[in-house]
């Protein structure tokens, strides 16, 4: 995997006599589209409709990328068919654009509003297809496979780039590049054995948090310990396959000692465990032509590890929530990124912020902005992309966003059919959002609810009072 990213330039800019997505896609006609569209793929675009969008899409075909803007009519490729490209594609719909989503769900989420590719996330022909299709590529989830993530910077234009996937798909690249970008992070070690795991323990003292520096989510593949007698068990659960050679608290051996000497075949990193006041997340916007926007910060709460509200205003002081624009704006500057990047913070009791962790995507925490601020992070999305004039990021309303796990529901869905007497006492306008995923079930995401008010605590007490949540 590493090889595949370790090939690509960071940020690769397309040269001017590379042209464009249009003289790609321009490359690849042939008879291709409907070898891939055999193969899997809805194929609903006539070759003569693409002609058309490539050319709205090139309307300045002999500049670099940084310059090249993507205007509306354009179709936008997104790698990536759920909930997140579901609301990118209803926002730049709106905005005149085209969508066509790569997700191995049929009718995914994204698929309902737009043409879907239905194959598989690291299927070549299917990538190329996707490639073929669009005149803009951008993906709504991060473990992208490295060879797709090649073949469509080598065959459409990818703003956003592959350097950033390939540092947010790994802790210990992120919490290095957050770093270098001069923002903190909780002290960390990485950790190859469970020697070095007694050592980074015993440096940076317990209770400490023992991550997977891959796949991680919703609190998958972590452990809080508090005591030296969870070290070994917490090890042998994270690390598997490296339990073996580090019996003897010694280093490991043969392959796995010589792979560890690099920080990024570290399997776990041990992190410093910060008794935060609350947690917050910014989202951040850059475009190729550099002009950079933040979102207000929201606090979030999680049950089961699992976002359940994000409050905005976050209820800290005014000069944190600056801090912490200026902290994620810090970021997607010094990381050069294109699109959105979401800014996962600890707030500490006297104030200090510690980034926790990175997506280089919209983010559940952002969806309050689709009713609650000027430009919502999808339009937001879009415009970097799409090297627009960004949107302007400023809070009309307070809003808490609650989101409805497959358990919500049917609940929520009722409450919607009916007048909501809570609602209208407590002053609070929900306002739904449902994904359309076939399958619901406990813990999935189906939907959320933007609940606009005049005081966080009235939607607060409309969350508590309609008894859907608890559970
Ligand atoms: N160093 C830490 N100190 C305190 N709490 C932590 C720490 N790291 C993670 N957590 C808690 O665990 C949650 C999930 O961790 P995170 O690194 O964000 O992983 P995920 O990818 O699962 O979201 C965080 O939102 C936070 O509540
Ligand atoms: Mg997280």
């Amino acid at each position: 995997m590493r090889d595949a990213y370790g090939m690509l330039k960071p940020q690769r800019m397309l040269k001017p006599d590379e042209g464009t997505a249009g003289a790609g896609a321009e490359k690849l006609r042939g008879g291709q589209t409907q070898e891939a569209g055999a193969q899997g793929g809805n194929a609903v675009t006539e070759p003569a409709e693409r002609e058309t969008r490539s050319e709205a899409a090139a309307t300045k075909a002999d500049e670099p990328s940084f310059d090249r803007v993507i205007a509306p009519g354009a179709t936008v490729g997104v790698l990536g068919g759920g909930q997140l490209g579901r609301m990118m594609a209803l926002a730049g719909s709106a905005m005149g654009y085209r969508f066509v989503s790569l997700d191995p769900t049929q009718d995914a989420p994204c698929g309902q509003v737009s043409p879907q590719i239905v194959a598989a996330y690291d299927d070549i022909k299917a990538a190329r297809e996707l490639a073929q299709r669009a005149d803009v590529i951008t993906y709504e989830f991060e473990n992208v496979d490295a060879g797709v993530a090649a073949l469509l910077e080598e065959e459409s234009y990818v703003p956003q780039g592959s350097a950033l996937l390939y540092t947010t798909q790994h802790r210990l690249r992120e919490k290095a590049a957050i770093e270098a970008a001069g923002v903190p992070v909780a002290p960390y070690r990485k950790v190859a054995s469970l020697a070095d795991l007694k050592a980074a323990a015993a440096e940076l003292g317990l209770p400490a948090v023992l991550k997977t520096v891959t796949g991680g989510y919703d609190g998958k593949g972590q452990a809080v310990l508090r005591s030296e007698d969870g070290l070994e068990d917490a090890f042998r659960r994270l690390a598997p396959e490296r339990a073996g050679a580090a019996d003897g608290g010694g280093a490991v051996s043969g392959a796995a000692a010589g792979e560890a000497r690099s920080s990024e075949d570290a399997p776990l990193v041990l992190e410093k465990f910060v008794p935060f006041r609350c947690e917050i997340s910014v989202i951040a916007a850059r475009s190729p032509r550099g002009e950079v926007k933040s979102f207000p910060p929201a606090e979030n709460i999680h049950v089961n590890n699992i976002l359940h509200l994000s409050i905005v205003p976050a209820r800290i002081a005014e000069d944190i929530q600056r801090r912490a624009q200026e902290l994620a704006e810090k970021l997607v500057a010094g990381l050069n990124a294109v699109g959105l990047l979401a800014v996962e913070m600890f707030v500490t009791e006297d104030g200090e912020l510690f980034v926790n962790e990175l997506a280089p995507r919209p983010h559940n925490s952002g969806h309050y902005t689709m009713d609650a601020c000027a430009t919502s992070q999808f339009e937001q999305h879009v415009r970097a992309v799409c090297n627009l004039p960004l949107g302007e990021t400023e809070l009309l309303t307070p809003v808490v966003m609650v989101n409805v796990l497959g358990q919500h529901l049917e609940g929520a869905a009722a409450r919607f059919c009916g007048d909501d007497k809570e609602a209208n006492q407590l002053g609070v306008i929900p306002k739904l959002h449902i994904y359309g995923k076939t399958e619901s079930k406990t813990g999935r995401k189906m939907g959320h609810i933007n609940l606009l008010c005049k005081d966080t605590a009235a939607a607060l007490a409309w969350v508590e009072h309609t008894n859907l949540w608890r559970n």
